[in-house]
């Protein structure tokens, strides 16, 4: 049998909708649960300006605002946020740095509109190596949330998929070692229960800005069957708009999970 796509973007050009036009159409359908986003290109769009990387960053913290506001006002559930990588500790220093305490700026200043908003902010990620400061303001904002009921933001500070998997690893290999567990008992279940988004359903839908076609170590256990999205958009310049779209176009796809 022939399976059609439905949704939004069978029967419109979204490239022709405006903002509100758009979130209104995304909402008359059924929405993604969880949306992961690889932020990539701040440092092109700086550079493209002959401006400083730091510019491209400062204005990439504009355009999460704007995305975490759009995500609220379509009805997502969950959205997880690539910020810092553990692979990105091998930029210059001075980069390093810069991003630490802008991140940790733009974290603690969004507490009120997301204590407004009701959004709850949930970090994955190893807290070592995070200098103390930069901690201490995330937590603050962590705990601030802690019992907010609307949409779950996950920001993925020093994060690395292979750590994940080498710490779920290692916590199951400790309860194989205690006894509480026998090798051939471990299921996929054992897995996704060890890992940093334990109590989270997989993304459906991975957008990833400026154009690159990789995964740079996200979430890679959880995104097995995740349908991907990627624009040549730069980050700083990603809006509500390009997020509807990427919603609209998600729900005209059939996702077959291997089946036909
Ligand atoms: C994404 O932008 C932000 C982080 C990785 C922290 P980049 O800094 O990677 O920008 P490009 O890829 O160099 O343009
Ligand atoms: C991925 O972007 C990490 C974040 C967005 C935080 P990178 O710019 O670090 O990835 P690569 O180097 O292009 O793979
Ligand atoms: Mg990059």
């Amino acid at each position: 049998m022939a399976v059609t796509p439905s949704g939004p973007s069978a029967r419109t050009d979204l490239a022709k909708l405006g903002e509100l036009e758009l979130l209104e159409l995304v909402r008359s359908h059924p929405v993604p649960a969880h949306v992961a986003i690889i932020m990539d290109g701040n440092g092109r769009w700086a550079t493209q300006r002959g401006w400083p990387r730091a510019a491209g960053h400062k204005e990439g913290v504009t355009a999460a605002r704007r995305v975490i506001r759009a995500a609220d006002d379509v009805g997502l559930r969950y959205l997880t946020l690539y910020a810092f990588s553990t692979e990105n500790w091998s930029r210059p220093a001075q980069e390093v740095s810069m991003l630490m305490a802008l991140l940790e700026r733009a974290i603690v200043s969004e507490l009120p509109e997301l204590m407004e908003r009701n959004v709850r902010l949930r970090i994955i990620g190893r807290a070592d190596g995070v200098p103390a400061p930069v901690q201490r303001g995330i937590d603050r904002v962590v705990n601030g949330t802690a019992n907010n009921t609307g949409l779950q933001l996950f920001m993925a500070f020093n994060y690395g998929g292979r750590d994940e998997l080498l710490d779920a690893f290692r916590a199951l290999a400790r309860r194989v070692a205690a006894g509480e567990l026998t090798p051939d008992e471990i299921t996929e279940a054992h897995v996704t229960r060890a890992l940093y988004t334990k109590d989270v359903p997989d993304p459906d839908l991975l957008i990833r800005t400026s154009g690159e076609m990789r995964v740079s170590n996200f979430l890679l256990w959880q995104i097995a069957y995740t349908e991907l999205w990627i624009t040549p958009t730069l980050w700083p310049e990603f809006g509500a708009a390009d997020l509807y779209r990427a919603v609209a176009d998600f729900q005209g796809r059939v996702r077959r999970f291997g089946g036909v």
